[in-house]
């Protein structure tokens, strides 16, 4: 009964990757069993809704997430929403979060953003029944010197969502799919 991490951004020098680390050592430090997996590890192709769901890659991340028992995704924000990457990861993957509890860690350039997941957690609800933990983890550019998080506060927040994900997880607040 592992938690994953997903990190959705494909920048180089992401935040939301060094959220998504931060929530991996809060989760270790708690003997926590969880994994992180990095989408800049693998190059998944754009949804065409038809032969990309036979790709090996695809199937890779597919059974990654099926053999997860909930989800924390790392995501920067775009345009007051998810970025793409974590869209067509949804698009490519769908059915495998089904039931799955998920909550959100998102790096954002500034603090008026701060519901960007808002319509991505409801397609996660309604189309796949994914209960989504209500402790978000926000974080602009003041709360990162250059590899981690400086902000205290973030940073407790960081323990949180990992604490509350971890409970839900034991509690078996995974939704019945069908
Ligand atoms: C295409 C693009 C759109 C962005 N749109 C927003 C936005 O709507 N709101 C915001 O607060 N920050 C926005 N930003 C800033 C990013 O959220 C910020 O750089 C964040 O660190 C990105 O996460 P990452 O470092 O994990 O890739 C945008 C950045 C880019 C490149």
């Amino acid at each position: 009964m592992s938690t994953l991490i997903i990190s959705t951004s494909l920048n180089p020098s992401s935040r939301s990757a060094i959220l998504a680390q931060a929530a991996l050592e809060q989760a270790k430090r708690r003997d926590f069993s969880c994994s992180l997996l990095d989408l800049r590890a693998v190059k998944l192709p754009l949804c065409d809704g038809g032969a990309c769901f036979g790709e090996p890659a695809v199937g890779f991340v597919r059974e990654t997430i099926e053999r997860a028992a909930a989800i924390v995704i790392a995501s920067p924000v775009y345009n007051y929403s998810i970025g793409a990457s974590l869209k067509n990861l949804l698009e490519l993957t769908g059915a495998a979060w089904a039931g799955k509890p998920v909550g959100f860690l998102c790096a954002a350039g500034g603090k008026g953003s701060y519901m960007a997941v808002m319509p991505f957690a409801n397609g996660l609800m309604l189309d796949f029944r994914c209960p989504i933990v209500p402790r978000f983890v926000f974080a602009d550019g003041s709360a990162f010197d250059d590899h981690s998080v400086c902000d205290e506060s973030v940073i407790q927040r960081i323990a949180d969502l990992v604490e509350e994900v971890e409970r839900w997880k034991c509690l078996g607040m995974g939704v019945d799919a069908g």
